[in-house]
């Protein structure tokens, strides 16, 4: 293979310049690496890099990774549909990587993590994938979700309780961040173990910091404790079904799976709900389309899996045979990236970007086929709940900062919000056990303006927009909820769980 052929074929990829050659180093131009073809490690704006592979290559782009290394990225909606599905030509097994096979792969490559292969269902194909999936299918398949939600709104008011008397915040580390971890550790079954230690090390971990392997450390620690207790007397809780299930995991492989639970958990769901709060704190629009009943919170977290889907991308997909996609021609052995950011924004779904998606559930932000997110409906109920009870709560929660200074870091796999500063009204702390409700202390806010709804996407029914008009003002709210009347609010509040 040589370093001016296309690195994935061997062959000039349509549209990449064998002939040009690689910039100097530092050169702004443009991040390109030989054969001309983009390093994304090196792009200071993914979403944009994203969108002129699309257009100088079609759905699927060949690109460089760190050190170099080829692979494919796949733009396309339906091709990444078609990767996701196709399970007899692409596995998630990295030992058939030519590229690893060929040393282009240094054991020390920044990737590794997440590219050496490992005995879990997130790697496994066939049977072995079945048998591990299907562990932790029941395990999903056995929560309570009414009593998830009940104990996500605890979760919400015990967070909240922590800063709610400060009249400000900063929602993505005392908010986003301990919300998914409370909850999960009580999903595992080990309530206990969720402090503010946990939550640090899951963050370092996925930082990668040098303290990396001692928080990598801490954590298995508490998991292996966790497995010990359940074989010796297996609960109701997702441990416990793990253990007692039929397919006889070990210890080492349950201990393995709690941890990618735990951590893909934690970290998407963060993720996606520092998103959400986000876009309700900078759109006025979203937030009156929210208050005014205009759009659920579900539909809410659904547009921000469309938009900003928790993991940009997943590494990574190989060939399991010669075979072509989006008009490239995939050899044996080939990498290929799922990306779920530019898939979610193919012109062929989304032709306009901005549209309203009105809750459509065709993003590829839990991914697709086999290895299809099980957990998706956990983090889903943890960004509503999250969410909504966050609301009722601080109604009157606004951004203390202009737009302009909040802070994202990217990762080829991941974007994140750095920080949500906000203030608030201060208000006492709650009873946990209570409903969520606020005092009658914040002032209802003049200053909301519905402005023209999203456009709503194609494929979905188009929703007339207002004209712009002043938000209603809603009377102030009283000092204590009063009980739901009539049948449909007692069933939605039995629902709820709150
Ligand atoms: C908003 C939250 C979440 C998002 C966006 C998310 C997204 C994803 C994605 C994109 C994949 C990979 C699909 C692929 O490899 O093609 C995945 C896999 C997985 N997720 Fe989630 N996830 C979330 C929450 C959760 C939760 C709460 C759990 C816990 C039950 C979970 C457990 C897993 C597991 C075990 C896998 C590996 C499945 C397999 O390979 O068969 N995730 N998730």
């Amino acid at each position: 293979m040589t370093t001016e052929s296309n690195p994935l074929t061997g062959d000039s990829p349509a549209g990449a310049d064998s002939s040009r050659p690689a910039p100097p180093p530092g050169c702004p131009a443009h991040g390109r690496g030989p054969g001309g073809l983009s390093r994304l490690h090196e792009s200071a704006d993914l979403k944009e890099l994203y969108e002129e592979l699309r257009a100088e290559h079609g759905p699927v782009a060949p690109v460089l990774i760190h050190d170099d290394v080829p692979l494919w990225v796949v733009l396309g909606h339906a091709e990444s549909q078609q990767l996701l599905r196709s399970p007899a030509h692409f596995c998630k097994d990295s030992r058939i990587w030519s590229a690893l096979g060929d040393g282009l792969v240094k054991p020390d490559h920044p990737l590794m993590p997440h590219i050496a292969w490992q005995p879990m269902c997130a790697h496994a194909e066939g049977d072995e994938h079945r048998r591990l999936r299907g562990a932790i299918d029941v395990a999903v398949a056995a929560t309570d979700f009414r009593g998830l939600r009940r104990h996500v709104n605890r979760s919400v008011q015990r967070v909240v309780n922590r800063f709610c008397e400060a009249g400000e915040a900063e929602l993505v580390g005392q908010y986003a961040e301990h919300l998914p971890m409370a909850v999960m550790c009580h999903v595992l079954g080990m309530p206990d173990e969720y402090n503010d230690r946990i939550v640090e090390a899951a963050r370092d971990m996925l930082r990668g910091t040098e303290t990396a392997i001692a928080s990598n450390a801490y954590i298995m620690d508490a998991l292996q404790r966790l497995t010990a207790r359940s074989r010796a007397e297996p609960l109701d809780d997702f441990t416990g079904h793990l253990t007692r299930h039929p397919a006889g995991l070990t210890d080492e492989e349950i201990a393995q799976h709690l941890r990618v639970v735990l951590i893909a958990a934690y970290e998407a769901t963060a993720n996606l709900l520092a998103n959400v709060l986000r876009q309700v704190l900078i759109d006025p629009r979203f937030r009156s389309q929210l208050n005014g009943g205009q759009m659920t919170v579900p539909q809410a977290v659904e547009q921000l899996l469309w938009d900003e889907p928790p993991f940009s991308t997943i590494f990574a997909y190989y060939a399991k045979q010669e075979t072509e996609l989006g008009g490239q021609r995939i050899r044996k052995g080939d990498g290929l990236l799922f990306a779920p950011a530019p898939a979610n924004v193919d012109p062929r779904v989304r032709p306009d970007p901005t549209a309203d998606m009105m809750g459509n559930r065709s993003h590829l932000a839990f991914g697709g086929g086999t290895h299809e997110c099980p957990g998706q409906d956990i983090g889903r109920v943890i960004a509503e709940v999250g969410v909504d009870a966050l609301l009722m709560r601080l109604p009157d929660v606004e951004l203390s900062v202009p737009e302009s200074e909040l802070r994202f870091t990217e990762s080829i796999a991941s974007r994140h919000l750095v920080e949500l500063p906000v203030n608030f009204i201060p208000r006492p702390q709650q009873d946990v056990l209570q409903r969520p409700s606020h005092e009658n202390d914040a002032p209802p806010r003049q200053d909301w303006h519905i402005g023209v709804s999203r456009p709503v996407a194609a494929p979905v029914p188009r929703v007339e927009a207002p004209a712009p008009m002043p938000m209603p003002v809603p009377p102030p709210p009283p000092a204590t909820r009063p009980e739901p009347r009539g049948a449909w609010q007692r069933l939605l509040r039995w629902w709820r769980g709150y």
